[in-house]
Parts: structure tokens; C-alpha cells; sequence
């Protein structure tokens, strides 16, 4: 049920300012708060991570960038209808230097150091994505190496290079784990030729491929998509370049929107050494995030959320930490279909809704396989702050029907993660978990939604006993 804010209410933009403040609380307990009834076959360990920056700026948090921030990675772990609480930062060198120093003297994307060190070392913090593969949980951002945390006590482990085959200078927060094989497919990025590298690292946490391949322009890329067979590389209408990224002159010099350029798609098999195929796209744009690919009767299909303003997106990631600042509505992106021929070299575009969504996620068992279910955290066309993410909503692939569950004024919800009953449920039998933020009351719960009744009341809701700042990705790690 959605309520209307009164005269006396926060603006939304105060609000979700509030909602992504930092507060750097580790944290070790019991959940206890719980209304509902957890279900006991939900067993294993939701992780999540965000950014939370532990020594702020003397101006305070508005003037951080989104994506900065200390990384702290969140476990929230279920044991037969019980449920506890873990976090801990993951402690980089440039984390512990910033936090033995006690003033912000490295600086970020946004604002420069404020007394800045004689020795600094790279302000990289792996705060966007926790990721359980091959024995190793990892934190990912798209400007360092993976981190690697231990999965029960989240103590800090250090960089992880790929078993010493790492290419570029990174690989991004957005790993595909191939659904049946269990193979994971990563990529990275970089603003200097060649411009993109793609690993495959095997179940059993081994490294089978590492390969660079050149692009059209360099960008920021945030996430790719893989099918059975193919890998799909979506490069936006922005451009990286190298020369103010190397001399730190803060992110919006760097990375720049070009609406002259339209998206393309570069399209490769997996095997090695296969060549890469760019394919034009309609139009220009950006994606942070595709929802899922697939091969079918001979062509390959992709859903994403697509910004069709790149300027307006970055301005807003940029300023949305200031209450004060009016967003420019860059930040609703739209669900899109794209159908490619790969043999005519050829790219289908179809605008799904005007409904803006983010964060797409389905039943990892089908990463890469045709899908039916779809979640995303969704709103109402409208702009600024106040269409942030309200609800929570499942798309029917094949009714073309969508089911939405609407949160209170002020609560915002996170990316949403479906978790199946059991290793056999169908694809749709089982629970869906995303963070509900409740800005007026300054709390965070965490909602086990029935996946078949998004929109009826929460199986369980479990208020946590500290406000914990929105973040970005996570996911779930059955027990075993
Ligand atoms: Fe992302």
C-alpha cells in the first residue's frame, strides 16, 4: 500500500540522502526483531555490499559520488527459521590507511584528498558486489582486482589476481555464473587499448581463460551478459578517457557522455580466441545492468535496463548524495528487448515499459538460459527522487504480465534476490529477498518475500539493529 507524504514530510531527495548516508557500524547478532515467520527451508547466507564510507569529508557525506565509499559487506545468515547479522568492512590498504590517518586524505571520485599524504596509495574500495564462487568469496568493484573475504567471519583476505593471469588493470563487480556449467564468466575494463579482457574461472575456482580483446571506444562498463555459448559486451554512448583519469581529475572529466555515439553490442563465443563482432545498436544510451541472455531459434536475446539520457545519468550518480540537489530524472532507466542475428550482424530494440527499473535479477540457476520470471526494483515514470526505487516488481516473460509490490512513502527497496525452495523447486517456487529502507524512521529490514505473492504481506520481515546504508548488489549462498 503506498501513502502520500504530508507537508511536514522530508523531500524525497532528503530522504534518500538519508538513506545512503554511511554508517559505519560492524555488526555481529541475532536477528530478533522479526515480524513474520522465516521459512525453514530457507537456509544460507544472503550477502550484500554497499558503499559506507567510515572517515567522511569535513563537508559530510553530500558531497560523495554514489559510488563512493568504504566497502562494508553485509551476511545475513538464515539456520532453520533463525537468522543473525555479521558485517565487516573489507579492509583494503587504502581502508586501514584512511582509517589509521582519521581524516579523509585520500579523496574520491568527486572530491579531492583534504591533507593529502606523502605516500598515498589507490583509493580503491571493492564496495559494489559479494560474489561465492570456486571456494572464494569476493568483493567486486570495477576499478580494482577482486578482494576476498572469508565467507563465514568476512575477515579480510587481500586481492585476488586471477591466479597471476590478470590482464588489465581490473575486472568489474559483475560476474555471470553460468547456470548449468558453473563456470563463471567475469570481465574488465580499462581506458587504454586493449580495452576489455574476459576470464573464465571454472567451478572448482581454477583460471581456463584470460583474453584481451579491443572495442570500438573505451567506456565504462559496467556489466555484460553471457548464453550458452556467447559473451555480450554492451558498450554505452560514454566515453573513458585515460589522460584526466590518470591524473585523478576526479570522475566527470573522465568518464564523459557521448549521445553522438550510438550503443553497440559486441558479440563473441566463448571459446578461446574467438574474434569479437560489434554490432550497431539503434540508438545511444547507457546500461548498468542487463538482465538475462539466451539463444533461441537461432537468434540471441537480451533484456537490460537502458538510461536513453547517459548525461543526465551521471550528473545525478554524481550530486544524488546532496539533499539539496533536484536529480535531472537520468536516473530511470527503461526495460528493453534486444533480439540479435549474429550470422547478419544485425540488433532488434524494444522498449518494454515506460516504467523505470534497475537492479534485474531472475533464478541464477537460468543465467544464460531462456527465463520466464524476471525481478527488479522498479517506479512509476516520473523524475528525480521521487520514482527511486518504491517498489519491487516480477515480469512474466511469457503472459507479458507484470505484479507489483508497492512499499510506504519513504521506504525504498534494494535489488532484489530470488532464492529457489530447493535445488529441485521450479523456477518461481521460492523466496525473493531484498532490503527495505525506512527513511522517516531511520531503519533497515530485510523482507523474505513469498516469490508466487510478491505483493501479499512479507513471509517475514527482520529489522535489523542499525540502519544500513542502501548499497548496491548481493547475493545468496545456499548452506552447505
Ligand atoms: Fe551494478
Amino acid at each position: 500500500m503506498t501513502t502520500q507524504a504530508t507537508a511536514m514530510s522530508p523531500s524525497p531527495a532528503e530522504m534518500l540522502a538519508s538513506v545512503l548516508r554511511p554508517n559505519p557500524v560492524e555488526a555481529d547478532y541475532p536477528i530478533t526483531k522479526i515480524e513474520g515467520e522465516i521459512p525453514r527451508e530457507l537456509n544460507g547466507t544472503l550477502y550484500r555490499n554497499g558503499p559506507c564510507q567510515k572517515v567522511l569529508p569535513k563537508s559530510g557525506p553530500g558531497g560523495l559520488h554514489l559510488f563512493d565509499g568504504d566497502a562494508l559487506v553485509h551476511a545475513i545468515r538464515f539456520d532453520d527459521g533463525k537468522a543473525h547479522h555479521l558485517s565487516r568492512y573489507a579492509r583494503t590498504p587504502s581502508f586501514e590507511r584512511v582509517d589509521q590517518e582519521g581524516r579523509y586524505c585520500l579523496g574520491g571520485l568527486n572530491l579531492p584528498a583534504e591533507g593529502p599524504i606523502a605516500d598515498p596509495v589507490p583509493d580503491l574500495q571493492p564496495n559494489t558486489n559479494i560474489v561465492m564462487h570456486g571456494g572464494r568469496l569476493l568483493a567486486l568493484v570495477e576499478v580494482a582486482a577482486p578482494f576476498e573475504m572469508d565467507p563465514t567471519t568476512l575477515a579480510s583476505k587481500g586481492p585476488w589476481d586471477y591466479d597471476g593471469k590478470m590482464l588489465g588493470m581490473s575486472t568489474t563487480a559483475h560476474p555471470k555464473i553460468d547456470g548449468r556449467t558453473g563456470q563463471m564468466l567475469i570481465h574488465g575494463y580499462q581506458p587504454v587499448a586493449p580495452y576489455v579482457q574476459l576470464y573464465v574461472v571454472e567451478p572448482d575456482g581454477s583460471v581456463s581463460l584470460a583474453e584481451a580483446l579491443d572495442a570500438p571506444w573505451p567506456s565504462m562498463m559496467h556489466d555484460f551478459a553471457i548464453t550458452e555459448n556467447y559473451v555480450i559486451f554492451p558498450l554505452g554512448s560514454v566515453h573513458f578517457d585515460l589522460e584526466p583519469y590518470l591524473a585523478g581529475r576526479g570522475f566527470s572529466e573522465a568518464v564523459k557522455a557521448r549521445p553522438d555515439l550510438n550503443m553497440k553490442f559486441g558479440i563473441r563465443r566463448r571459446e578461446a580466441g574467438s574474434p569479437t563482432q560489434w554490432i550497431d545498436v539503434p540508438s545511444a544510451g547507457y546500461m548498468f545492468h542487463p538482465g538475462n541472455a539466451y539463444e533461441k531459434d537461432g537468434r540471441i536475446f537480451m533484456d537490460a535496463c537502458k538510461y536513453e539520457d547517459a548525461q543526465g545519468l551521471l550528473d545525478d550518480i554524481s550530486t544524488i548524495r546532496d539533499a539539496s540537489t533536484q536529480t535531472t530524472g537520468g536516473l530511470a532507466a527503461n526495460p528493453y528487448l534486444y533480439e540479435f542475428d549474429v550470422d547478419a550482424g544485425t540488433c532488434k530494440e524494444t522498449k518494454l515499459s515506460d516504467m523505470a527499473a534497475e537492479f534485474p535479477r531472475l533464478d541464477d540457476r537460468l543465467v544464460g538460459y531462456e527465463n520466464r520470471f524476471g525481478y527488479a526494483a522498479t517506479a512509476e515514470p516520473s523524475s528525480g527522487a521521487e520514482s527511486f526505487f518504491r517498489r519491487i516488481t516480477k515480469y512474466d516473460r511469457v503472459s507479458g504480465s507484470s505484479v507489483h509490490r508497492d512499499t510506504a512513502h519513504g521506504h525504498w527497496v534494494g535489488e532484489p534476490v530470488f532464492v529457489p525452495r530447493n535445488a529441485n523447486a521450479g523456477e518461481d517456487d521460492g523466496f525473493v529477498l531484498n532490503l527495505v529502507h525506512d527513511a522517516p524512521n531511520d531503519r533497515t529490514a530485510i523482507d523474505v518475500l513469498d516469490a508466487r505473492a510478491i505483493d501479499a504481506t512479507p513471509l517475514a520481515r527482520l529489522w535489523l539493529e542499525e540502519r544500513v546504508s542502501l548499497g548496491f548488489h548481493g547475493n545468496f549462498a545456499p548452506q552447505t
